[in-house]
């Protein structure tokens, strides 16, 4: 299977993203004709040719499910919120928002593949749904708010498996200081405060320079200056990792919590990093960060100041917390899963028990226009709601006379909450097929 390259699995962050790996296939060729409007959250817009929100993703609008107070993503929310306790913590905003505003203005080249419509929601040309908090950077910024903190769901096209679902919940925090010397000289104190506190905690960070020739001070900014917003930025988010992590991941005097550092790149940020953490013999990627970008703040009309951001993923960090094993578990209404948390309380989750999975194949030749594999996995989604567990591409190859291309995928239809029948998965399973004729003119094998 081809991954994105600008996206390294599993990850939900916008990492090594240099513009230059464009996706081939910009648009997605539709057969069937959409209904002139669509309607979200209540409202009703106008579809157009770019039009690829479907019912299952618009049925997710509204959820919030990182506002319900005893719900592992709300616990989570109001844990950073606690610790960035003088921050002021926004939650509200509407996930509709212009391509402009995800993209254009935090500097995402044009060719960008995050922009296309294989990978993210287009309600039209003008409105989609947003694919990172970090959308909302500007007009936060614009508020005049210095120390703030953003969550919200996020949405993009995807594939299907345990750690991926097309909406996901995404909290975005900024500091803002005064670009002055005396500014300056107070943020060096409080670094060295800061790292003397984290210096007494069991604690081993692997760390890269704050800014390096390959992660780069920006144009504008004097350097020192840029080391010190880096250094703060890194040690803010040192500490809030002790503060969820510490003493919960198995950490313990011979076997502290382990951090690391890496260079990374985002169009919004220079320098930038993301961060592992160490979990279960195995490092996970939680957020990215970086400097933000002055052509964001001088578009947000704050002057003479500099500003560290970060993006982090609610589900990747509560999925390593809880121990939960299911990407899907977070939307589960099952009474099983939702009384087993507590607002202000993390303990692992219990699992009530794994259903049989039930796995059917499909063959099918590829139309002349070829079928993304996040449009086939958005039709199974759409088809199959949580009851597909994961998807693989199991088969491709060239019939070496005619030309053509045929694929085929192993479906793994799974509920979380009870033993799906085989007659059921049967009808999805068909109603997967008879999709991906009428919409996509493949023919089945
Ligand atoms: N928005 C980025 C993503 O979803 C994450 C991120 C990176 C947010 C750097 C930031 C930042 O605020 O400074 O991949």
């Amino acid at each position: 299977m081809v991954f994105p390259l600008w996206r390294v699995r599993p990850s939900h962050l916008y990492l090594r993203c240099s513009g230059i790996h464009a996706r081939r296939c910009l648009s997605t060729p539709r057969s069937t004709l959409s209904p002139p409007t669509v309607n979200l959250l209540g409202a009703e817009y106008p579809t157009d040719t770019t039009t690829n929100v479907t019912s299952s993703i618009s049925s997710k609008l509204g959820r919030n499910l990182h506002l319900q107070s005893a719900h592992p993503l709300g616990i989570l929310r109001h844990l950073v919120e606690s610790h960035f306790h003088d921050f002021t913590a926004f939650s509200q905003f509407s996930p509709l928002v212009t391509p402009a505003k995800n993209f254009d203005d935090l500097g995402f080249p044009l060719d960008h593949p995050g922009r296309s419509l294989t990978d993210s929601y287009y309600v039209n040309r003008d409105l989609m749904l947003r694919t990172h908090t970090s959308a909302h950077e500007v007009e936060v910024f614009a508020q005049g708010v210095r120390a703030w903190l953003l969550s919200a769901d996020v949405y993009r096209r995807d594939e299907i498996d345990a750690s991926h679902y097309p909406v996901f919940h995404q909290m975005e925090g900024a500091r803002v200081f005064s670009g002055n010397a005396n500014s300056m000289r107070d943020l060096e104190e409080e670094n060295e405060n800061l790292s003397a506190h984290l210096a007494q905690k069991n604690i081993v960070i692997e760390d890269v320079p704050h800014v390096s020739e390959t992660n780069p001070p920006q144009a504008g900014h004097d350097p020192r200056h840029s080391e010190l917003v880096a250094r703060n930025l890194k040690l803010s988010l040192n500490s809030l990792i002790l503060a969820l992590f510490g003493g919960r991941v198995g950490a313990s005097e011979a076997n502290p919590l382990r951090v690391r550092w890496i260079e990374a790149y985002f169009p919004f940020t220079s320098p930038s990093f993301e961060v592992e953490v160490f979990f279960h013999g195995k490092w996970l990627e939680i957020l990215g960060c970086g400097v933000v970008q002055q052509r964001t703040l001088i578009s947000a009309s704050v002057q003479d100041s500099i500003s560290w951001a970060f993006g982090l993923g609610l589900e990747r960090i509560a999925m390593i917390l809880y121990s939960i094993p299911d990407i899907r578990l977070f939307w589960s209404q099952d009474p099983r899963f939702l009384t087993q948390f507590t607002p202000g309380q993390i303990h692992p989750f219990k699992p009530y028990s794994k259903y049989p999975p039930c796995h059917k194949d499909v063959a099918f030749w590829l139309p002349d226009s070829g079928l993304h594999e996040n449009d086939f996995c958005d039709l199974v989604r759409d088809a199959a709601g949580d009851l597909v567990e994961d998807v693989k591409l199991i088969d491709k190859f060239t019939h070496p006379k005619t030309n053509r291309t045929s694929q085929c995928y192993r479906i793994n239809y799974r509920s979380m909450d009870r033993s799906l029948t085989n007659e059921e998965a049967n009808a999805i399973h068909a109603s997967v097929e008879s999709r991906l004729k009428s919409n996509f003119g493949v023919e089945i094998r």
